[in-house]
């Protein structure tokens, strides 16, 4: 018999950005985050997890159609063996369950948006090849528990366990096991949040973000600097501003964050640059919307990448997704054309 578990897992934007690892293998940051979690009707990873007795004997995984060498990615073993081994806890505790911990696993994911398109795929990965197969083996474990697991996929992938807003806290111990994601606020606390997600570039990356950090972990003097003295205050102010609906004050960390995180990346040695021109008319877009409308109405944040993430309140949905339509949308030099306009929140 086949057994099997079919599930799906969110992307997440980070406001309050992780750059940098004091532990490698097992992704403990130097500083916390905090992601909003984006509607799942847009994109997503959708994930089956199956195992029987009659595969044959190797683990194996298909992702977007595509076969992987499990073996190869030490992230993706480090999960699936901590998975299987809270499973043969279970099956060591009741002997009536069925020994799925002994069968070769067959896990088949697959993204609802361009893989290649610089979106925080590995986030929504692992975070549901971790929910798959948890659920296929029936695990008691919570998000936050699983959280722990799905970190060591890929560090963001924690926060796409739960939805709305979600802390990344960066724990102590060296073991990592208090370096967890918790929800801050669900994301009916804040119904009015929307993100647009503008594809400036769809091409790979420059410098893959494990990379790109250990460079600036190795070489940035800034780097310390904002673990250590801008991000603890950044962490408390932003939660203050959530608790709150406080948008002008969520807004101004954003973009505060996302610079002082991309200053960092070129503060590194070669200098990392993950921002473009198209990104940069997205950021004076941004302030001139603001400036404008007499308030703020809208942020941008950027991943380890030139796209853009603007975040705004639906009251504002004319003058903001309007505006930055009407402007970058039209204007195809440097741009891919593809364009999402996304609600921020999950249900
Ligand atoms: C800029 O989670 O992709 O998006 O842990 O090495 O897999 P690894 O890195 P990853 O880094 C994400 C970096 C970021 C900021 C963020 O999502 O917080």
């Amino acid at each position: 018999s086949v057994y099997r578990a079919t599930t799906t897992a969110p992307v997440n934007i980070a406001v309050i950005k992780y750059w940098g690892k004091r532990d490698t293998t097992l992704n403990l940051p130097t500083n916390s985050s905090l992601s909003v979690t984006l509607s799942q009707r847009s994109l997503r990873t959708l994930t089956t997890a199956s195992c029987s007795a009659e595969y044959p004997p190797a683990d194996t995984l298909n992702l977007n159609g595509s076969p992987q060498d499990i073996q190869s990615s030490k992230r993706t073993l480090a999960c699936i063996s901590n998975l299987r081994a809270l499973r043969k806890a279970l099956e060591d505790a009741d002997s009536s369950l069925p020994k799925l911990s002994a069968h070769p696993l067959r896990i088949v994911s697959e993204n609802n948006f361009p893989t290649a398109a610089g979106l925080a795929s590995s986030a929504a990965g692992f975070a549901a090849l971790v929910r798959a197969v948890a659920d296929l083996y029936e695990l008691p474990q919570s998000p936050k528990d699983l959280s722990r697991i799905a970190r060591q996929g890929s560090g963001s992938a924690c926060r796409s366990l739960m939805g709305g807003y979600v802390a990344w806290r960066t724990g102590e111990l060296a073991d990592g096991s208090d370096s967890l994601a918790e929800e801050v606020a669900p994301a009916s606390h804040w119904p009015e949040m929307r993100a647009i997600v503008l594809v400036v570039s769809a091409e790979k990356k420059d410098v893959p973000s494990t990379e790109g950090m250990q460079t600036t972990v190795a070489t940035s003097a800034l780097f310390a600097e904002r673990a250590q003295n801008v991000v603890p205050e950044r962490m408390a102010a932003i939660e203050t501003a959530i608790q709150n609906r406080n948008f002008h004050d969520f807004a101004e960390i954003t973009m505060r964050d996302s610079n002082t995180f991309h200053a960092t990346c070129l503060d590194s040695w070669p200098p990392i640059f993950y921002m473009n021109d198209v990104s940069r008319a997205a950021v004076r877009l941004v302030h001139d919307i603001n400036r404008a409308a007499g308030r703020t109405v809208c942020a941008y944040t950027f991943d380890a990448g030139p796209n853009a993430v603007i975040y705004y309140e639906d009251k504002d949905s004319e003058v903001v997704a309007g505006t930055v339509k009407a402007i970058l949308g039209s204007n195809t030099e440097g741009w891919d054309g593809a364009f999402y306009e996304r609600v921020a929140n999950v249900t």
